[in-house]
């Protein structure tokens, strides 16, 4: 059987034209999962046909939800969800070996349930990520948690109980984990220090069509009032910033000039503020933002930080910008521990990255060259197609399955706006 597991891309077109952007994977996952807070039907419009969205779906199924997909234009399909009365609240470790994100299953089911086993996520290519402020933030709200034989099983007598949340750091997962929890429990929650990404708007947005009362998502203090039972929602997903934002870069670097069709350009400010540090031309419209790249990028500084500063997802990306730039950028990785997988990969491009903890220090190169390299992770594997659409020859990316996690139809995407990239 031919595998389809690599991509190779021909450098050297440059990238022109409007690319249409398909509904976020971080709203998305978070918003399945709470489709389970109530018995009733979820109708969920603009989710992106992506791998960890499928697998978040089997997990729902198995759960005892009914699944149904309804096709809806290029840019994502409908679901139809009614979890009725849930069958099991058992999710075992191959889904959550294969996404750590089901971790935010813990919050809804506990909340619907008054109990959950799932299997403890595994580590990750980009660190440890532990789920210590999940755990901590759920026993606060009166789960007794335990983890045993490789399973955390958490369980609550009756109804969890609203209490006050102090994050030590503005977790995204354990704010949404947190917030879903929540709505179900008796009475008042509010969490502090809370995350303030959009995707945490949006589940806000969702959760409330359903008749719960939540207030101050993309602040840092969110309150919760709990309601005993939610109902119908019907909601649409706001568009993935992380996807827009690599389309723009892949303007970037091939001195294209591509519009991201379809997006919240305020979602996009951190990014296009590093695009024009680095010699781009942006220009944003009502729910569009493009990019013309330049001749030759110029060297920046990059540190990620919690929304609204420079998103973790899109640093490796720019870190492939940086390779090709005129000087030499540092980038700063705050969030993840060891986010600097791709910088080996970049190097055998001829890319001239260093790292040492959580500094790396890119010196410019003015040409890279094609070669064979294998995705690390998700965001890493997108840096990698960004550098091989610069580079002189062909690029060959191995292990492609990382980005299947998070784009759709990457390559029909990046074939309409000129690039030669197969699949197989
Ligand atoms: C989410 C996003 C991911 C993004 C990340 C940061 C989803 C599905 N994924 O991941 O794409 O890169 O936000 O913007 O939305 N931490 C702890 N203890 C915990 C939880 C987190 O120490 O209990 C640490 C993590 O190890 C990491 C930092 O906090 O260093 C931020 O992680 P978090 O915001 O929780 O990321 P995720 O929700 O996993």
């Amino acid at each position: 059987m031919k595998t389809l597991d690599r991509y190779v891309v021909a450098g050297g077109n440059r990238l022109q034209g409007k690319v249409a952007i398909s509904g976020a994977k971080n709203a998305a996952l978070p918003i399945l999962a709470a489709a389970l807070l109530t018995s009733d039907e979820s109708l969920i419009h603009n989710t992106p046909v992506i791998r960890d969205v499928g697998v978040m779906l089997e997990i729902l199924r198995r759960l005892g939800a009914q699944v149904e997909e309804l096709p809806e234009g290029e840019t994502g399909r409908g679901l139809r969800i009614v979890p009725g009365a849930l069958a099991s609240g058992e999710v075992g470790a191959d889904f959550t070996r294969e996404m750590r994100s089901s971790i935010f299953l813990m919050g809804p089911l506990l909340a619907r349930l008054g109990k959950i086993r799932i299997s403890y996520p595994g580590g990750c290519a980009i660190g440890p990520r532990p789920i210590d402020f999940h755990l901590r933030g759920l026993e606060q709200l009166g789960a007794k948690i335990e983890e045993r034989f490789g399973f955390i099983e958490a369980s609550v007598p009756g109804r969890l109980k609203g209490t006050e949340v102090y994050l030590d750091f503005p977790s995204v997962g354990a704010t949404e984990n947190l917030m879903m929890a929540a709505v179900l429990a008796d009475g008042v929650t509010v969490i502090r220090n809370a995350a303030r990404e959009p995707e945490i708007v949006d589940l806000q947005n969702f959760l409330n069509r359903m008749g719960a009362k939540v207030r101050g998502a993309g602040m840092d203090v969110i309150r919760v009032q709990g309601t005993e039972a939610l109902g119908r929602v019907e909601h649409t997903v706001i568009p993935d910033r992380i996807e827009a934002g690599t389309f723009l870069a892949a303007a970037a670097i091939t001195k294209g000039d591509v519009t991201a069709a379809g997006v919240i350009p305020e979602h996009l400010d951190a990014i296009c503020a590093k695009l024009r540090e680095m010699g781009c031309i942006t220009e944003d419209g009502e729910d569009w933002v493009r990019v013309i790249g330049p001749e030759r990028l110029k060297a920046t500084d990059l540190k990620t930080l919690p929304y609204p500063g420079f998103p973790t997802d899109m640093q490796p990306q720019m870190m492939a910008l940086m390779s090709v730039a005129e000087g030499t950028s540092i980038v700063t990785e705050t969030i993840f521990e060891n986010r600097f997988k791709v910088a080996e990969e970049l190097r055998r491009l001829g890319g001239n990255v260093k790292t040492e903890g959580r500094t790396a220090v890119v010196q410019g190169v003015p040409q890279l060259s094609g070669a064979r390299v294998e995705c690390p992770a998700l965001r890493e594997g997108m840096a990698l197609v960004l550098a091989g659409l610069a580079a002189e020859g062909t690029t060959t990316i191995d292990q492609i399955v990382h980005i299947d996690r998070g784009y759709q139809n990457l390559d029909q995407k990046l074939g309409g706006l000129g690039a030669t990239i197969t699949r197989g």
